[in-house]
């Protein structure tokens, strides 16, 4: 029996772009500028489907607001993938989970990271004056916000050295810099870390040698550090030399490692220091802050692994999966030692995933109070994500968004200008509606966790993962830090 949401996971009907879409309740009339959300836009080529939710090529979403209305368009990003998807009616390129078929003498020729999508479908963000789709290689994907069409693959002046990244670059608001890490597979790897200038320029500021790479999703980053979490989901280098299982199948969960913290001074490049904690698996770091002796890093941890497992088609296509929970947790390290090892506490038991948070004012910064994500409720605790949550994270207390049959996506904060207080603003998410079939955007009032708005879309959009709002004008937006 198929999962209620299952249209969450198969093929968008078409490319629209719509000037405005019927709205219930209000959008607010200072809300101005565009929502895009990257994901999937498919999980088929031709005949042959993808397996898992991080494969699928890349379809871009947008929602412009102005004076209270919303408008909607959505394209594939046009890569070598997608045209070589479109052209065979198969899949020619290799995703997260799913590999090309290939006959044995093709598989004997492979080398090194054989042909890997281009689909850059897992973020979008804004670098060195340019709209990025970000991938887990380290091509980036430029497209234009007006149109969402494919500029093209961007290249930087200096050569990034590394065959794969974390999809979640970091943003020091004063100083326009980004930063990322990308692991480097060799006889040693390295996880090599960059800073982005905002002309453009690269810098390689720091490098961590590492026999077996963690896989890394993402990373923290306070003022003065960059936080490597090495969960033990490893690979032997060798394995992705060979190439005989598609990329994620080459990880093995080793958890007698622990998951180590690595430390890097982000203005030297030095290791600052390496601590030890239990094993334990992460997407998604949150927000990391020094604070009375102390480096505090927030993420949404798991026990283990096994989540990726769980995001295989397969089994999300059975409404009585129970994915597992991944958490919000916070990890202590102390800054007078080199070594030691992590102090952990849980701040909410709520099941979540793909969190967000005031990030341009509070990136950094201790005094940050909510997060907000999808999460599962516990009244109907197996299928998919079917519920909003926002935490406090000085006390744990929650609130929460459901309506039946509803899946919601990441949920997007917007404060308003001129805000004072954090949560001041509205919270954007994607919904896919089960029973009227189509998705919607909602908007609650970060406040109070109500809705004020909603937009609805003609057709289902398909779950993604990460999304941007952006401002109009935004190098000249006073909102920064
Ligand atoms: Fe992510």
């Amino acid at each position: 029996m198929s999962a209620p949401y299952i249209t969450g996971f198969s093929e968008t009907p078409a490319e629209i772009t719509l000037e405005s879409l019927p709205i219930q309740g209000s959008f607010p009339q200072w809300l101005v500028g565009t929502l895009i959300r990257n994901g999937p836009g498919t999980f088929h080529a031709g005949s042959q489907s993808y397996r898992h939710w991080f494969d699928g090529l890349a379809m871009l979403h947008k929602f412009s607001f102005a004076r209270g209305k919303v408008s909607y368009a959505n394209k594939y990003l046009e890569t070598k993938s997608y045209q070589s998807a479109r052209e065979t009616g198969k899949i020619t390129y290799s995703e997260f989970a799913t590999d090309p078929c290939r006959s044995l003498f093709a598989r004997g020729m492979a080398f090194f990271f054989p042909k890997i999508t281009d689909s850059a479908k897992v973020n979008v963000a804004r670098i060195a004056d340019h709209y990025m789709a970000l991938a887990e290689t380290p091509i980036q994907v430029e497209f234009d916000i007006d149109t969402l069409k494919t500029v093209g693959v961007f290249n930087y002046e200096e050569r990034i050295v590394g065959q794969m990244t974390t999809v979640h670059p970091q943003f020091d608001f004063s100083t326009g810099d980004v930063y990322n890490v990308v692991t480097r597979y060799h006889a040693l790897s390295h996880y090599n870390i960059y800073r982005i200038h905002p002309s453009g320029s690269t810098q390689r500021i720091g490098s961590v040698p590492v026999m077996n790479p963690a896989y890394l999703h993402s990373f923290g980053m306070s003022h003065k550090y960059i936080i490597l979490a090495e969960f033990p989901l490893v690979v032997n280098p060798i394995h992705l030399l060979l190439w005989l299982k598609p990329y994620i199948e080459n990880f093995r969960w080793e958890p007698a490692r622990g998951t180590p913290f690595t430390v890097v001074n982000r203005h030297t490049g030095e290791i600052a220091g390496r601590f030890e904690c239990d094993s334990f698996f992460a997407f998604h770091h949150v927000n990391a802050f020094e604070k009375g002796g102390e480096l505090v890093i927030d993420l949404v941890g798991y026990d283990d692994a096994s989540i990726i497992q769980s995001y295989y088609l397969n089994r999300l296509s059975d409404e009585h999966n129970e994915l597992p929970a991944g958490t919000l947790r916070r990890y202590r390290l102390p800054l007078n030692q080199k070594r030691g090892r992590v102090r952990s506490e849980v701040l909410s038991d709520a099941f979540m995933e793909l969190p967000r948070f005031d990030y341009e004012r509070l990136n950094m910064d201790s005094s940050y109070r909510y997060v907000y994500a999808s999460s599962i409720n516990p009244d109907q605790r197996s299928g998919f994500y079917n519920q909003v949550v926002k935490i406090d994270v000085t006390n744990g207390r929650q609130q929460t968004w459901h309506q039946a049959g509803c899946y919601p996506g990441e949920p997007v904060f917007v404060g308003r200008p001129g805000r004072s207080a954090e949560d001041d603003g509205v919270i954007l998410s994607v919904i896919l509606d089960s029973i009227k079939g189509n998705s919607f955007l909602l908007a609650l009032d970060a406040h109070t966790f109500t809705e004020i708005g909603r937009a609805e879309v003609p057709h289902p959009i398909l779950f993604g993962y990460h999304g941007e709002f952006f401002p109009p004008h935004p190098t000249m937006h006073s909102e920064g830090s």
